[in-house]
């Protein structure tokens, strides 16, 4: 990290808290919000699931990447990423330059009780989503792994305890004193 790079990013698999948690860490951190995935939805003005099926994955990744790089400018967010975002290794070198990195993860039991509470993820879309998220969670660890400047299991956690956790961790990384 920079001593510049004051923004907090989120990675980690489909259903790992990264929106919902950022969110609220952003809040209570007085830092702007920001979603990989919706900056693609609102610089295309295209869903994520209609890039999917038109163009495909690929095409996706190109727009994330694109996406991802747009955000060099930026100071005091809390930055969520899609799950893949971590994938390129160009991707990768981005979000580390863009603040602290935090990878949320949970257990498979836990992430696919949530992601199967919608059906909006493309990747989920297969005849087998249990075995599929368990494919592409064994794939990305080692990248997330990687990443991450640091993990946070949510797997036992009440989400306030995340945020918490994720508060505490973000100030001690930007060296923020603990007392005016
Ligand atoms: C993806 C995760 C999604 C979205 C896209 C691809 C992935 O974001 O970027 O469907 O490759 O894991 P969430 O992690 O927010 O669901």
């Amino acid at each position: 990290m920079t001593p510049h790079s004051d923004n907090l990013v989120l990675i980690g698999f489909m259903g790992s808290g990264k929106s919902s948690v950022g969110r609220l860490a952003a809040k209570a951190l007085g830092f702007q919000f920001i979603d990989t995935d919706q900056a693609v939805v609102d610089r295309t003005g295209r869903q994520i699931a209609e890039i999917f099926a038109t163009d495909g994955e690929a095409a996706f990744r190109v727009l994330e990447t694109e996406a991802i790089a747009s955000l060099a400018h930026l100071h005091r967010c809390v930055i969520s990423t899609g799950g893949g975002a971590a994938l390129l290794p160009k991707n990768r070198e981005q979000l580390r330059s863009l603040g602290f990195v935090v990878c949320l993860t949970a257990s498979e039991e836990v992430l696919f009780e949530r992601v199967s509470r919608n059906a909006k993820r493309p990747l989920l879309q297969t005849s087998n989503p249990r075995e599929t998220l368990s494919e592409l969670m064994k794939a990305r660890r080692a990248v997330y792994a990687e990443t991450a400047h640091w993990t946070l299991d949510t797997t036992l956690l009440p989400q306030t305890e995340v945020v918490e956790a994720l508060i505490v961790a973000a100030k001690e990384a930007f060296a923020w004193k603990r007392t005016p």
